[in-house]
């Protein structure tokens, strides 16, 4: 089936879209450095169309200390060396263009790297222009302003003797956060904005956007009070171009506060990750260390709300997995004897719903999560995480199980693209190991197998295209309380859809509506029929109204 190439000067072209997120890091080295580049990606576009996506979302690729990964990012306008240079850049967006995939840059808007010139500015004297492109305040250096903590450990607040002020950060020590009150600094963002418009980039994901607009007097970081007016402004601003798309990362996101950010006259963001499926499987209350069970009707609910609620009035995105996330297959699947089935029934049940798909690198190959000993472990997170777990009496072992479950490196490890070293993903020493199970689960292999995970996606993906209900449907939730079957359907005035998973590896009885009997099977993940549902069985039926 050819790929149906979407018109990226349209508005909206993304609600028929599926995207891919890209690791550049751990994608493809062609340099022998063990670190992803961008010629690498572009050695590997060929595979990314056979897949039939229309954007990529780039992790960042801008100057970086690397301190958190490039999301402390020095210079906005430069492309890290160890990823390329601009032309590699310039080329790798011309080429993904040629194939009908956008690229998406990925911005941190909330803060710099203490790297970047205008904190070294700051830092010169509260007077600097600069200085108040960050958040400081006035203290000693005993007490900090509050008892805020950063999200990788330790006090969001760090003193600079020199000038006797705190300033804050919610992330690492070397991240500062950038104050969004400040006019001049936005006028700056704005440029850098224009700037990767002018390059031709098809849009932006903006790392945690939900908390530029922060007031730590309050203690308040995401949805600060001035967020939709400073989303208003960038959008009316830099985002002048029609078909730029947005998605902006939401952890504070609930359905009110998205059907704004979504809304359809575009005014503020296309689209933005929200994280409430996410958080389910962790103690109420307790932080995402702190694993318990995934209740399916929870799951259920929570996405029926999702779906309903920005219907005709906001825009959803659609994921399981991203940079930050362990692999979904070994979360809320079957990494061992039904790895494939399951890995299909998650895409199916995600892929069926209203939004914009996202796939995680790997994901369409059931790459699953690794279990290394700490030292292996790159991410800060882990290492500052292990060291406050420990200092506070937890079990050492309870923390590398917590580790092994929700560590950020489990999506991290090098792509898995062949059954020779490294995966063929170097011939160097991998920044981070790749996962032993390379020798069966790689794109190769995926290829060569008719019935892989790869072109189930491959086939979702022209679904999307071709059938309306994906895109329009309204969704009805089946059999809510169900704690096996996850089943909805998808309505339009022209034709009904039924998505129905079987969530567990056990047989489950689902009995299928009336009106679908004799309906069309668009995709499965089983050959035979049978009456009941077999472990992980998925598949979506649909009629059209005649
Ligand atoms: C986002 C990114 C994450 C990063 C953090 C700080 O959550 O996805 O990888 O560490 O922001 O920039």
């Amino acid at each position: 089936m050819a790929n149906v190439i979407l018109d990226k000067s349209k508005r909206g072209w993304w609600k028929s879209a599926v995207f891919y997120e890209l690791y550049p890091k751990s994608f493809q080295d062609t340099t022998g450095s063990g670190v992803g580049d961008l010629r690498g990606i572009l050695s590997r576009l060929d595979y990314l169309e056979t897949l039939g996506i229309d954007a990529i979302w780039l992790c960042p690729i801008c100057a970086s200390p690397q301190v958190d990964n490039g999301y402390d990012i020095s210079d906005f306008c430069a492309i890290d060396p160890m990823f390329g240079t601009m032309a590699d850049m310039e080329e790798l967006i011309a080429e993904s263009g040629k194939r009908g995939i956008g690229i998406l840059i990925d911005l941190t808007l909330n803060h710099t790297s203490n790297q970047h010139v205008w904190f070294r500015e700051a830092l010169k004297s509260r007077d600097n222009p600069y200085h108040d492109y960050y958040v400081w305040r006035d203290g000693t250096p005993d007490v900090p302003p509050n008892d805020m903590r950063a999200t990788f450990g330790g006090s969001a607040w760090t003193y600079v003797p020199e000038l006797g002020q705190w300033y804050f950060h919610q992330f690492a020590v070397e991240q500062p956060d950038l104050n969004w009150e400040n006019p001049m600094l936005r006028r700056e963002l704005y440029d850098v904005i224009r700037f990767w418009v002018s390059k031709g980039v098809a849009g932006f994901r903006l790392d945690v956007i939900d908390q530029i607009a922060k007031d730590p007097d309050r203690k308040i970081t995401a949805n600060g009070p001035r967020l939709h007016e400073y989303f208003r402004e960038l959008s009316r601003e830099a985002l002048l171009e029609e078909g730029l798309v947005t998605v902006g990362e939401a952890w504070g996101a609930d359905t009110q506060r998205a059907r704004l950010y979504s809304a359809p006259d575009g005014s503020e963001l296309s689209m933005v990750f929200q994280f409430e499926h996410i958080g389910l499987d962790q103690q109420p209350g307790k932080d995402k260390w702190d694993l318990a069970p995934l209740s399916l009707p929870k799951l259920k609910d929570c996405f029926r709300r999702w779906q309903q609620e920005l219907y005709g009035t906001g825009w959803n995105s659609l994921f399981f997995n991203n940079h930050d996330l362990p692999r979904i297959v070994s979360r809320w699947g079957e990494d061992g004897k039904y790895r494939v089935e399951s890995a299909k029934m998650l895409a199916t049940m995600l892929h069926g719903m209203q939004g914009t798909p996202y796939i995680y690198q790997g994901e369409e190959l059931g790459m699953t999560n690794i279990r290394l000993p700490l030292e292996q472990y790159q991410d800060l997170e882990i290492h500052n995480l292990f060291r406050e777990r420990s200092a506070q009496g937890y079990d050492p072992q309870d923390v590398m199980e917590s580790i092994w479950a929700r560590g950020r490196d489990n999506a991290r490890t090098p792509m898995q693209w062949t059954s020779g070293p490294n995966a063929g993903f170097t011939t160097g020493t991998p920044w981070l190991p790749v996962n032993e199970n390379y020798r069966q689960i790689n794109a190769e292999a995926a290829l060569a197998d008719p019935n892989s995970i790869f072109y189930y996606y491959q086939k979702l993906i022209a679904l999307r295209k071709r059938v309306p209900e994906f895109r329009d449907g309204s969704f009805t939730l089946l059999c809510p309380e169900d704690e096996q079957v996850f089943a909805y359907t998808r309505d339009t005035d022209g034709g009904h859809m039924l998505v129905v998973c079987n969530f567990s590896g056990t047989e489950a009885a689902f009995e299928i509506p009336e009106a679908f009997r004799n309906a069309e099977v668009l995709i499965t993940n089983y050959e035979s029929e049978a009456e009941i549902l077999r472990p992980y069985e998925a598949k979506i039926l649909h009629y059209k109204k005649i």
